[in-house]
């Protein structure tokens, strides 16, 4: 429920509130169901989990396990889950599936009446996470609110289902329909004020990026900015992402993968004060613009420097929001405990990953960014080659030339000049050495031989490694640069919609 970014308010009220309704299913032991349909025999044809007691449904369903409901009239909404759960004590006992379930000691205790049978009445039933509401001490606390207060229980399930049903939606700009609600924005879908200022126009992009140049921040300063900004987006629940400039804010700006953003953003700031400054118009640049910007001009200059002139597109409109409107714990859950772009590990890593390989956690980061296996390729070797590495480490970066365009991070990967060999056992870290000389050469995490030793993955860093290559990775590079960095601008795609 934390991860959801609900508060123990909100969970008990999601659950007192959901199980005033329906019943559980076990009416069958497992041992009888036959095979889940992806393993049954192919005559099944998909229908697996065959149920061959009676009808096999109604009265005889087999889903979790556990059978009953939690209340006398599970078809209608009243407070009888908490009074039923603190007025009698409750034993465990055995559904008929033989799953651990909790039922009323008294047996004088209201019944519920069956789904199926007419006339029959069944004991209630509790599952062990609903006794877990009245022994917790901090959960019962809520419950004792809740019982004494049918209104308070009402409205807070009311706003909590509104919040479990739309919090994976995003930004409101994603709703849909004549039911869309037009009050300001709830905390938990990470609002961003309005602007209320002329937006910056393409000329003014083009003074920008070179106010941005002139600072002497770094062109890998810059890339790594900007996509730290971009890469905290999840598609999953359309969170995160650089609109709102959060990485300027807690809890971001205090993330050890972020530490590195810390000047860019300082400069950035200035670049900004100095440019709305300097306007009459009521025009202004948001710092969530620059710091995209200042990433789109920088791979601009490190393409050119490669030799391949190329224009990085961008959009502008992210508007800044403020820490009052930034819900820090919950942001929190967005903290990379591993993140391959960046080649950064959380030093908790071997704790929290419970055995996941950073390859892994790197994969599950690219899905979070919906991208394609080349994308995914691309932006790796990319950022690889403007050294965007959160504390600047040598790995992964194949290169003489850093923070130039190069399709290097390819080439070395796929060359069979070189051998690789674990650092240490753990094999996290990898050293390469020339065939022909014995010299050392590079360094790599698993982050980076990953595109080498995966077939899926190598097939296509030998395309962006072909004498052919460079113009094609330099090009699908900033194709998936272009969309991270848009993600999260439904503002945008919902008005070209
Ligand atoms: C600790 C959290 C929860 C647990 C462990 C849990 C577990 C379960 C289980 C095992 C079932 C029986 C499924 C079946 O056999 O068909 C069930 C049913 C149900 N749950 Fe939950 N649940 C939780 C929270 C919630 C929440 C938050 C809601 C809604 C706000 C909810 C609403 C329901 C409803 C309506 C049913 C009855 C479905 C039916 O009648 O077929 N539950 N729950």
């Amino acid at each position: 429920f934390t991860r959801m970014a609900m508060n123990n308010e909100e969970t008990v009220a999601l659950i007192a509130g959901g199980h005033a309704f329906g019943k559980s299913h076990g009416m069958v032991p497992a041992a009888k169901i036959g095979m889940p349909p992806e393993i049954a025999p192919m005559e099944l044809m998909g229908l697996g989990w065959h149920n061959p007691q009676g009808s096999g449904n109604a009265e005889n369903t087999m889903t979790n396990g556990i059978e009953g409901s939690w209340t006398p009239n599970p078809t209608q909404w009243d407070n009888d889950y908490l009074t039923n759960l603190f007025k009698f004590e409750w034993e465990q006992t055995k559904s008929p599936a033989g799953a651990l379930q909790w039922t009323p000691v008294d047996k004088s205790a209201p019944k519920t009446p069956d789904a199926h049978i007419a006339g029959q009445m069944n004991d209630l039933m509790m599952m062990t996470t609903d006794i877990a509401l009245k022994v917790d001490p901090e959960y019962r606390a809520v419950c004792e609110k809740f019982l004494g207060d049918f209104d308070a229980f009402t409205q807070a399930f009311s706003k909590a289902w509104y919040k479990l049903t739309h919090r994976d939606m995003g930004p409101r700009e994603r709703y849909l329909g004549p039911e869309k609600r037009n009050e300001n924005d709830l905390l938990w879908q990470d609002p961003i004020p309005v602007a209320d200022y002329q937006v910056i126009d393409a000329a003014d992009v083009a003074s920008l990026k070179k106010s941005i140049l002139a600072t002497g921040i770094s062109v890998s300063d810059l890339v790594y900015t900007a996509f730290s900004a971009a890469v905290t987006h999840r598609h999953s629940d359309k969170r995160g992402g650089a609109n709102g400039g959060r990485l300027a804010l807690a809890p971001q700006k205090d993330w050890a993968v972020n530490r590195r953003t810390v000047p860019v953003v300082e400069a950035l700031r200035k670049v900004q004060d100095e440019f709305n400054g300097q306007q009459s118009g009521g025009k202004k640049v948001s710092l969530a613009d620059l710091i995209v910007l200042g990433g789109c001009a920088a791979l601009e200059k490190a393409a050119a420097d490669a030799g391949v002139a190329t224009e990085v597109p961008f959009t502008p409109g992210r508007r800044d929001t403020t820490q009052e409107l930034t819900d820090i714990e919950m942001f929190t859950w967005l903290k990379p405990v591993a993140d391959g772009f960046r080649n950064y590990l959380d030093k908790g890593f071997g704790e929290i990953s419970q055995g996941v390989s950073p390859e892994t956690m790197f994969l599950d980061k690219a899905q979070l960014l919906s991208l394609t296996a080349p994308e995914w390729v691309a932006l790796t070797g990319g950022l690889r080659a403007m050294n965007a590495n959160h504390d600047n480490s040598p790995y992964g970066i194949f290169t003489d030339r850093v923070g130039v365009l190069t399709n290097d991070f390819f080439t070395v990967l796929t060359s069979t000049e070189y051998d690789w060999a674990k650092d240490d056992m753990k094999g996290l870290t990898f050293s390469l050495t020339h065939r022909a000389t014995g010299q050392s050469r590079f360094v790599a995490t698993r982050a980076d031989l990953v595109f080498g030793a995966n077939s899926q993955l190598r097939a296509v860093a030998e395309v962006y490694a072909g004498s052919d290559g460079h113009q094609r990775f330099v090009k699908a590079f900033v194709k998936a640069w272009n969309k991270v960095m848009m993600l999260d601008r439904y503002d945008v795609k919902v008005a070209s919609n």
